[in-house]
């Protein structure tokens, strides 16, 4: 190759050229580097349900090994819709309103391409899973970010200002971004919440993209609230969901998203120009876990519960403070206590001292130094890799 030909931003898309790498992903190379124990990046370092393991193996086995309908097995469609039903009483029409996608990050990045312009906003509250901003700009859109305030004492939960999620609705504004359970705050919306961000909507005539990946996962009596739920909402609410979280099963890559007849054909366009479809034989598998019956997911969170409660502990003693999540799997800490100029910095010496990756809190804000004070950790580990945590915690120290 000549001189003259390497101008490599010359051939970038001014749309990847302000993507920064994945930082989640990072920590985890970091943890393999080190021998860190991986509170980075949130996947199970335990087995799937064997049930649903065999059911892949039946599937691949009984020869459903080639493409599958690109919208979705039907089998998976319906039980998407059984589910919806028994758990948040939504009628959901498997033919006509379901999008079966590779992971819910594809449903995620297919619906924004499917209902977003040139110009559009998307509101998204801050700090925000990672991928929603990216997402967002691909679409051609521009994410606005609405701040979610930590709480003060141990009792509150995150909250977000009403004026000023207001005011982001004014702006061109297409759809709104939730997560609940939410990542990385824990935070679980509330009936209240949902209807004011509901009643915007409506009145600016807005869609709401809801991620509701970790909808099984709650503690403390929280109580998971899907906003197409509300009145109003059905007819411009995206639900986005898949087996990921619920399952621990996340190298699957399958998920879905749920909308209205005209939307979901729309992404059905977008989903099948971008993958053709998800893996066939998982979605079998996939019709065989979301018929697993509901003490699985009491289970489940009642794993988690305990596995929180095991870690945050040891974070506290070890001199973090800690926000306590009522929902998904990870915790926000406060790591001003140990005097580090930056939360880099921080999750640097912890990786390579200390013996634990962990993600830098400035990577799920806009602007990094608004959470360059914060660390996440994700406690979807074994209880012994998080004795094995709470054991190598003790070693660190104030700066
Ligand atoms: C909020 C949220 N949405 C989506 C995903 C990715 O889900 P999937 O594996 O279905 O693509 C994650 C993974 O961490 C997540 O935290």
């Amino acid at each position: 190759m000549t001189q003259a030909s390497a101008q490599p931003k010359h051939y970038l898309s001014d749309k990847v050229e302000h993507f920064t790498e994945s930082v989640i992903r990072e920590m985890t190379r970091q943890a393999m580097q080190y021998g860190a124990i991986n509170l980075a990046q949130g996947f199970p370092d335990f087995p799937a349900p064997a049930e649903i393991k065999q059911a892949a193996q039946d599937a691949i086995a009984a020869d459903i090994n080639q493409y599958a309908i690109t919208w979705g097995a039907q089998s998976l469609r319906q039980a998407i819709a059984r589910q919806m039903q028994e758990w948040q009483g939504l009628h959901v029409d498997p033919e006509k309103e379901i999008v079966v996608c590779c992971g819910s990050t594809e449903a995620m990045v297919a619906t924004l391409l499917a209902v977003c312009n040139n110009g559009d906003e998307v509101v998204v509250f801050e700090p925000f899973y990672e991928n929603y901003g990216p997402d967002s700009i691909l679409s051609g859109a521009k994410p606005r970010f609405v701040k979610l305030r930590p709480p003060q004492t141990a009792d509150d939960e995150w909250t977000f200002n009403e004026i000023e999620l207001r005011e982001a609705f004014q702006h061109h504004t297409k759809a709104i971004i939730l997560n609940t359970p939410n990542n990385p705050t824990g935070k679980v919306f509330s009936r209240k919440e949902l209807e004011l961000i509901r009643d915007l909507c409506v009145e600016y005539n807005v869609l709401a993209i809801t991620d509701e990946i970790y909808e099984h996962i709650l503690y403390d009596g929280a109580q998971h609230i899907s906003i197409a739920c509300l009145d109003g909402m059905r007819e411009r609410t995206i639900t986005i969901n898949g087996l990921s979280k619920s399952y621990s099963v996340t190298g699957w890559r399958v998920g879905w998203a749920v909308a209205p007849p005209a939307i979901t054909s729309a992404i059905r366009k977008v989903h099948d120009f971008l993958t053709v479809g998800a893996p066939a034989p998982l979605q079998e598998a996939g019709a065989a876990a979301l018929s697993l019956p509901a003490v699985y997911y009491h289970e489940l969170a009642e794993r988690y519960r305990t596995r929180r409660d095991r870690l945050i502990p040891a974070l506290e003693n070890a001199g973090f403070r800690c926000f306590r999540p009522r929902g998904a799997y990870y915790v926000m800490t406060d790591i001003t206590a140990f005097g580090f100029p930056d939360d880099v910095e921080f999750a640097r010496h912890l990786v390579q001292e200390v013996g634990i990756a962990c993600v830098p809190g400035s990577s799920f804000y806009k602007h990094r130094k608004d959470g360059s004070q914060q660390v996440r950790f994700a406690f979807c580990k074994r209880p012994e890799t998080l004795d094995e945590a709470a054991r190598r915690l003790e070693k660190l120290r104030p700066r």
